[in-house]
């Protein structure tokens, strides 16, 4: 695993983003895995302004977000789709209908999981991966106790990641119980992974990610037996490797 220290969330994201822009420009149609939550929004702020700038094109661009909270509508400021339609899509000069989020509110979920993953398998996997960490190791909504194998499926939330993402909602109550999220081996399947760590509270997540047993008990150390990740984050999130 390469690792790229920076000393604030501000220089993670501009380093991340080159480093993003870099590989995008060796590939005709690059092919992004996307994550939502507080980590990657400085990334995409980046990505929007160097669009505008016309440094990176989207216009040959295919993204699959890793995950979508179920029951949430796309037009419900909490789901995912919405988070990436204000975030980066309605920015860029991305063809909407290449821009794929898993749909939670489908009424078949398991089809629209199996659905998903054809989607990717049609697209040839992820050329890059964009990772967040969860404080229990979990990478897209897969938590500890996934088996490794997993694909595309549909998962309860633990109690600690709901608590989490309490802070966007108006109460714990109303963050959602389920989720879609893209499985272990889907995302190992992409050709290289770049995971995004900041603030001291990811220290501990990181140190057992990099140099902890490679165990379902903790997802994210999975990622030691991919052969193309890269690890950037900020000198508190690194301070314990
Ligand atoms: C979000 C996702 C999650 C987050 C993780 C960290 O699409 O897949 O695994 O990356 O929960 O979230 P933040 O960045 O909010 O700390």
């Amino acid at each position: 695993m390469e690792m790229i220290k920076t000393k604030t969330y501000d220089e993670m994201s501009k380093k991340g983003c080159s480093l993003l822009i870099n590989k995008m420009q060796h590939l005709e149609n690059p092919v992004l895995g996307l994550a939502t939550g507080s980590t990657p929004e400085g990334l995409y702020a980046e990505l929007i302004k160097k669009n505008q700038q016309h440094e990176v094109s989207f216009q040959n661009v295919s993204t699959f977000n890793l995950d979508e909270y179920v029951g949430l509508e796309k037009t419900d400021p909490n789901s995912y789709r919405y988070y990436m339609n204000q975030k980066l899509f309605k920015h860029i000069d991305i063809d909407s209908k290449n821009a794929h989020v898993p749909n939670g509110m489908a009424g078949d979920l398991q089809k629209e999981c199996r659905d998903y993953e054809q989607l990717i398998r049609e697209a040839k996997g992820a050329d890059v991966q964009i990772l967040g960490l969860g404080l229990n190791g979990h990478i897209g909504f897969n938590e500890p106790g996934t088996p490794f194998s997993s694909r595309t499926h549909v998962v309860e939330l633990d109690e600690s990641t709901r608590k989490a993402n309490a802070r966007f909602f108006t109460s714990i109550n109303h963050v959602p119980t389920k989720a879609v999220t893209m499985g272990i081996e889907t995302i190992m399947e992409s050709k290289s992974i770049i995971l995004f760590v900041s603030g001291e509270g990811k220290a501990e997540a990181v140190a057992r990610l990099m140099n902890g047993d490679v165990s379902e008990a903790f997802p994210a150390s999975i990622l030691q037996k991919h052969e193309h990740v890269t690890i950037i984050g900020d000198e508190a999130a690194l301070g314990k490797v």
